[in-house]
This record gives C-alpha cells, structure tokens and sequence, in this order.
C-alpha cells in the first residue's frame, strides 16, 4: 500500500463553514492571516464566473431581479472543490451559493431558505473518512411535494442544485450518488418541475456528471448551468451569473454524452492491472465527432451565454507556415453583454493514418463586448503544429511526425459541432516535420488492438483495427551510448553555489566538489512530508537536505500541492479548480490569476507549487478530472503555459504533473497504461510538450503509474529521449510521492533510486522511501551502492542528474534569499 499523502494541513471544516457576508471575511482574515490578498480572490471570482458553462437556457436566466426559492442541501454544504492533495487547502472561508445569491441581492425565498439551513444544521455532511474514502455526494434532504407546491406560490423561479464531489485515490462511480443522480435528488426535481413553472439547475460538480435526465423533463428545465468548482468564490461567482450582474461565457472542455457507454474508453477504463487505451487517438470528442455524433448531449465547446453573437471570418491569410485568420465578433444582442470564445477546428485528411473528423487547432476570447460592440480576434495555426506522429511506418515514414498531402479544412464556430467551413489548406505531397526516434512504445510481451479509421463505400467513417505497433528499439543500447561524460571530482574548493549565481564560477566546477554522498542527497528530498526545513504543512522540501549541502549555500526548496491552492498549514486562497479554469477558455486570465497565486507563494514560503495538474480527461469517471483541464490536448498545454507562466513570473516554480498517462485513480501506483506510441504523443504528452516548449516549467512531477510497463519515474524513454532530448527540457524531474521498488531490467546492478535517477527522474519525493515502519528516514543506498559497481550507476548520471536539480535551486535563488533576509 502507498503511504498516504495526508497531512493534516487541510482541515475540510474550514470549507463547509460559509462565509455569510463580505464584512464577515475581513474579519476572519484581520482573525487568521492578514496576507490573503482581496485582488486574488476578486480575480478568482471573475474566473469562476468566467468558467461557468450555461447548458441550456430558455431565457429562464438571468434572474434579473426575479424571487426565487432555491433547492438542494448543496446551496449550503457547496462543493468549492475536490478532495486529495489538488483540494485539500486551508481555505479561511468559503462562499456557498446561499450567501452568494443573497450577496448578490437575489429576492431568495425566505422559508425555503430556513428550511434547508435547519435541516444541513442537524446533518452535517460527515468528513471523517480515510485518505481516498471521500464521499461522492451528501445525502439529500427529502423534499415533501407540498413544500415545493407552497414555495411556488412565493416565487415562479425555482434554482435545484445538485453536488458531487470527486477525489484523489478514488473513482467516481457509476451509481446513484457519484455518476447519477439519486432518487432524492429525483424526487426533488419531480416535486420542484410539478410547481414551478421555471426551474434552473445548477450542476456544483468538479468532474462530469450523467445528464441524460434532463431530456426527461422537458421543458421543464428551463436552464442548467454547469458550476464546476469555483474555489472560496465559486458560490458568489454563480449567484453573479444567475443574478444577471455576469454573462456566462464558459465553454466545455470536455464532451457530455448520453451515457456513460457512449465514451470510447468505456471498455477498459478501471482495469487495476492494466488498460488497455484501445481507443487510440479517438479520445473525447475526436471519437464522437467521427463515429458517434448521435451518442453527444452537449458537444465540445458549447456554452451560451445571455445575448447573441455574430461570428464572421473577416480575413484568410494562409503560406508555407499556415493560416492565419481574422475573426470580427459583434454582440446583436440588445439587452447584455457578454464574451464569446471562437473556435478553429481542423479536418485534416485520412491519409494513411487516419485521421478524427476535427481537432481543436486555435482558440481565442473576447472581452466584455456591449450590445452593438465588436472585437475582432486574430487567431494562427501553424501546419506544422497538427503533424500526426506515424509510428507504424504507414506512410513510409517511421517515427516522424508528418502532414500527409491533401486537404486541410478549417472550421471556424463557437463549438466543435457548429462550426464551419471557413478555409482549405492543400498540402501536395507528404511533409516529414520532425523525424525523432520510437519512444515509449508498447511492449512486445503485452501486445493490444487499437481503433483506426475505415471508410465504407458510402465514404462514412467506420471503426476498423490493428495492431498497435510494438517497441523495436534496444532499451540498454540507447542508455548505453547516451552514457554523460563525467565531471572529475576536486573535493570542496570553497566554490558555493551563490559564486555560480554571481557568475564568478560554473555550475560544472561547483558539481565537481561534491562528493558522492552529497549528490545523493540532492537526488532525494527531506525524507517526509512537513519537512522541518520548509513552511510548516509542506509537501516536501528538496535541494539543501543536509548541513554540509546548505554550507555550500545549495536552499532548501521547498514544494506544496497544487492545484487549487497552497497547501500548507497555514490559511491560503481556494482557487477555482482546473476543469473550471480551463472552462474560461481565456488563457490571459488564467495568467493573471496564477501570476497573483505566485505572489501568495512567496509570502506563505513555497518556493514550488505542485501544479499544473494537466492529465487528459481520458474517462468521465476519473476521480481527479476535476483537477486536470480537458479532453483535449491544445487546450490542456495552452492551459498548463498559462498557469506555469503565470506563476513563474514571480521568480518561483511551477511542477505540471502527473507526466503521464495518469488517467485513472484505481490501483494507480501499479497500473499499467498501455497506449500506443500515437497515441501517447498526440494525445497524453501532447499538452505537456506544449507547455514545456511555450512556458518552460522549471519542475515537472512524473505519475505513479507504468506507461507501456515501466514505471513512469523509472522511464528513460519518456524522460530523457522524449522530454529532454527532443523537447529540450532542462528543469527539474521530481516523483510523485514515493515510488515503487524495481531493479532495472536492462541492467541489474541498478535499484529504485539508481533505476530512477539513469531515466534522469532527479529526485524522489517526499525523499524516504517506503518501509513497514513508514517514512522514518532514507533507508536506502541503492544509489551509492550501484555508484560502486562497475556496472552500476555512473558518476556522470549523479552528475547530471545534480545539475538539474540545481538549476532548479539557482533559478529559485532570489526569492529565497530573500525570504531569509526577512526571517
Ligand atoms: C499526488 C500528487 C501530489 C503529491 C503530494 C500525490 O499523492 O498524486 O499530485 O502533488 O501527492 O501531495
């Protein structure tokens, strides 16, 4: 059994005790901690709003100024987030959607109001659970039909709001209270759709829930406005946008199908042992705009908002390189302003590879358009950037990234469905963009079918199958001959660390001083999580781990979860989570909001943030999805840039994980992802490569799980062919929290943490490893035992391996040397 992560810092009783005024928060934090910062949370609310994506709407919203009587205990035990290390922040107070709405100044029905507030009084939601045992849902309260009936004759608008909460270390399930509804929250919909003549759902869930009821009722539904979860603002932010004073203009990342059969990795999703990503590169919409467009509810990308928006492709400018175009959007409505979000999708041609019938290619926001008022967007797609990988040697070209020749057909809309045909782009021949070498690829000892592309004699796409190709290449040869040259060592020359910050001296010469020992210890962190050496509550601390490290003036760095907040003992802000930043589609406000975060991470002392959280939303019932941005790949890099931009430009460091392949919580530090080498690099690497590539992430966390059998932070093929060498990464490779033991295959006289540190995975987090008597202390020499073999563990690789961990150190140096100046 892994350890559990749980430390005690993030009491979940702060986050079910509501804030009921905004002269109520001065007080708590004038009470907690005066450093939270009211321009964060003033951004925070606005992504929140921003994210919220209206489902459907019959002009039952906004409120503007109607009564209304508001159902579901969840209007008071609001989720603001998930469970596990992406929510467990401190958080000084929490707006739940009762207090938002009468904030905002909503007429709520009083009596109703009472009702709900004695009942969740008397059933407080229970968090006593165990590490992964979160609940999905809290009971509902049973609504008695005539209460409904006289509430209706106060208010003809009811709000039903219905919450689920998802977690680290636990799936969502398919069952009445997680995936579906529960008959209480039937039987309160029933009651509150027979008396009121409008009624408004709000969806407080951080992953996707089963929609399908909602086409029982009709017309009865007159709006449903997915909530996702906001963070500490979340409720304000939804009262806002019911209220009328905010225009929803969020968008899904993700597609909602009918049912849970409908998603292509149905099939194989949840397997503890191994899973099989029989769907290939078909993920989320790309298989249900392909094969299955029947099977969609709500499409990729759909959100409505309070007014209309005329969307026109003014200008098509294409070359060598690509397209460029220039998108007026003018608001026709009368009434409100609002924001729309255009959208470039690409049908690219079969080809031999087969391709899904459209891909994200570019998106773009606008801002606050008034009615009347226009904006044009300039959105670019390079060619280059939709090059499918061949790993097969389809098209002659084996492991090369190319564009196939034909046409290329943009669309341009507000959604995937709807958008239209807005230019062509017509390649001649075949184009070899990238040639690099097979990585990662499945093992020939666990062979599977993938899902490719047919056509039949009608010319509709039809599901075929092959064999996803297996990996060719010597594993040991590779290592072998990419062996680091190493530095000799000189024993300590009175070189620190600051003579390299001040450029009097190279990072080379102050390598060569330490001794072996001392390159061990930069390979591992401070043993536990709470490390003495960092801000109380921390998730570990890494760099200077021993006295001799810190006389050569190497810090200790320390490092704290992610996503949502910083995870400390002390208070912190509760950020809306990641499926509910990326539903804003607006990068530049999610660099805003982070880049104040980074502010918050200098005053509370963490020097890494353990976010991005940016695995793909493979299956609905992944229990982090809430935590992670969307189905698809441009989005999810773009995303991850922004909040690693955002961040980092306070001089502290950003840790995109888990790389990859993490898409399920069941059994996850032993599953195994086993995904062909397409669809690895096009779909669950792809996002990662775009924001190391765009934003330069100074940490990056690999997962727990095996990617085609081998141990993410023991995988040499990810993190040094593919992530370093291709990608030209330089930062700092950290696990996620403890790892499991193995000997390399190729080479025996490597273990665990010399197994890890030849993949150039840097440093085991928290730092001890595994042992009955839990984390007391490194107990542990593989490294220095394999360093003494002639088979084993080079110098060089320890060498290496320290250097990128220092980086990490030197780039982090200002903010922590001040931080001790104020200590
Ligand atoms: C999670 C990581 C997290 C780490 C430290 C692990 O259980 O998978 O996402 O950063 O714990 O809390």
């Amino acid at each position: 059994m892994p350890l559990s992560p749980a430390i005690e810092s993030g009491d979940r009783s702060h986050a079910v005790t509501p804030v009921e005024s905004v002269a109520q928060i001065s007080t708590l934090l004038e009470d907690t901690d005066p450093t939270l910062d009211p321009a964060l949370a003033e951004v925070a609310r606005q992504a929140a709003a921003d994210g919220l994506v209206l489902l459907h709407n019959d002009g039952t919203l906004p409120l503007a100024g109607r009564p209304v009587a508001v159902f579901g205990r969840v209007q008071i035990d609001w989720f603001a987030v998930g469970y596990g290390s992406g929510g467990d922040v401190k958080v000084p107070y929490v707006w739940n959607l009762l207090s938002g709405l009468r904030d905002a100044g909503v007429a709520v029905d009083a009596a109703t109001a009472e009702l709900y507030t004695a009942w969740c009084a008397a059933h407080r939601p229970a968090f006593e659970g165990t590490w992964g045992q979160w609940p999905h849902h809290f009971p509902e309260m049973p609504l008695d039909p005539a209460v409904a009936a006289a509430a209706a004759e106060r208010a003809d608008t009811a709000v039903v709001v219905i919450g689920r909460a998802a977690g680290e270390a636990r799936e969502s399930v398919r069952a009445p209270g997680s995936f579906h509804l529960t008959g209480d929250e039937r039987a309160m919909l029933d009651a509150v759709t027979a008396s009121f003549p409008h009624t408004v759902v709000v969806l407080d869930a951080g992953n996707v829930m089963d929609l399908s009821w909602i086409a029982d009722y009709g017309d009865r539904i007159g709006a449903v406005l997915y909530a996702w979860q906001g963070g500490m603002e979340g409720g304000r932010a939804v009262a806002a946008v019911l209220a009328g004073e905010v225009s929803p203009s969020g968008k899904l990342t993700d597609t909602i199908a009918w049912s849970y059969e409908d998603y292509p990795s149905a099939a194989n999703f949840g397997d503890p042992d191994a899973n099989e990503y029989a769907e290939d590169i078909f993920v989320g919409y790309r298989w249900f705009e392909t094969f299955a467009p029947e099977r969609v509810q709500y499409p990729f990308g759909h959100g409505l908002g309070y007014t209309t928006f005329d969307v026109t492709v003014a200008e098509t400018t294409v070359d060598e390189a690509g397209l460029r175009l220039a998108v007026d959007v003018r608001n026709t409505g009368a009434a409100h302003s609002g924001r729309e979000v255009v959208q470039v999708y690409v049908a690219a041609p079969d080809g031999r590879l087969g391709q899904p019938a459209r891909r994200l290619a570019a998106f773009a926001k606008t801002g606050e358009l008034a009615p009347g008022a226009a904006e044009r967007l300039e959105l670019a797609v390079r060619l280059d950037d939709l090059a499918s990988y061949d790993d097969s040697g389809a098209t002659g070209h084996r492991s090369a990234w190319v564009l196939e020749a034909g046409h290329y057909r943009f669309l341009v809309g507000t959604d995937v469905r709807s958008a239209a045909p807005a230019a062509v782009v017509t390649i001649d021949e075949l184009r070899v963009v990238r040639q690099v070498s097979e990585a990662a690829a499945p093992s020939p000892s666990a062979p599977f079918r993938r899902m490719t592309l047919a056509r039949d004699e009608d010319g509709r796409a039809v599901v075929a199958w092959q064999d996803a190709p297996t990996a060719t290449v010597a594993r040991a040869e590779r290592i072998t001959a990419g062996l680091p040259a190493e530095t000799p060592m000189t024993g300590d020359r009175g070189i620190t660390l600051d003579a390299v910050a001040a450029g009097a001296a190279s990072l080379d010469e102050f390598v060569a001083q330490l001794s072996a020992e001392e390159l061990a210890l930069l390979a591992r962190g401070d043993v536990t999580m709470h490390s003495a050496l960092g801000a109380a509550g921390n998730a570990g601390v890494l760099g200077g781990v021993s006295p001799s490290l810190r006389a050569k003036g190497v810090a200790p760095v320390t490092t704290t979860d992610g996503p949502s907040g910083i995870r400390l003992s002390a208070y912190a802000s509760l950020l809306p989570s990641g499926t509910a930043l990326a539903s804003t589609w607006d990068t530049a406000l999610v660099r805003r909001l982070t880049a104040l975060h980074g502010e918050e991470m200098i005053r509370k002392g963490s020097d890494v943030l353990l976010s991005p959280g940016m695995n793909i939303h493979r299956d609905p019932l992944c229990g982090r999805n809430f935590e992670y941005f969307s189905e698809d790949p441009l989005l999810t890099g773009r995303m991850a840039a922004a909040v690693v931009t955002g961040v980092q430009s306070n001089g502290v460091a950003a840790c995109p994980k888990h790389f990859a392949a993490n898409n399920q919580e069941t059994n996850r530090t032993r599953n195994d992802s086993r995904v062909s080498e397409r669809a690895l690099r096009e779909i669950y690497l792809r996002g990662f490569e775009i924001c190391v590539r765009e934003a330069e992430p100074l940490a990056l966390m690999t997962s727990y799980n095996q990617v085609n059998g081998v141990w993410s932070h023991y995988h040499h093929d990810l993190v040094t062919t593919i992530l370093r060498q291709e990608w030209g990464y330089a930062g700092c490779v950290i696990t996620d929290w403890w790892m499991e033991e193995a000997v390399d295959p190729d080479f025996p006289a490597l273990a665990d943490n010399a197994y890890r540190v030849r993949a150039q995975v840097d440093v085991l987090m928290p730092g001890g490893v595994k042992t009955e008597a839990g984390p007391g202390d490194y107990a542990d020499d593989t490294i220095l035992e394999s360093l003494a073999r002639p088979d084993g563990l080079t110098l060089g690789e320890l060498q290496r391996s320290a250097r990128n961990v220092l980086r990490l150190v030197l780039a982090l140096k200002p903010v922590i040397d001040a931080r001790s100046l104020e200590a």
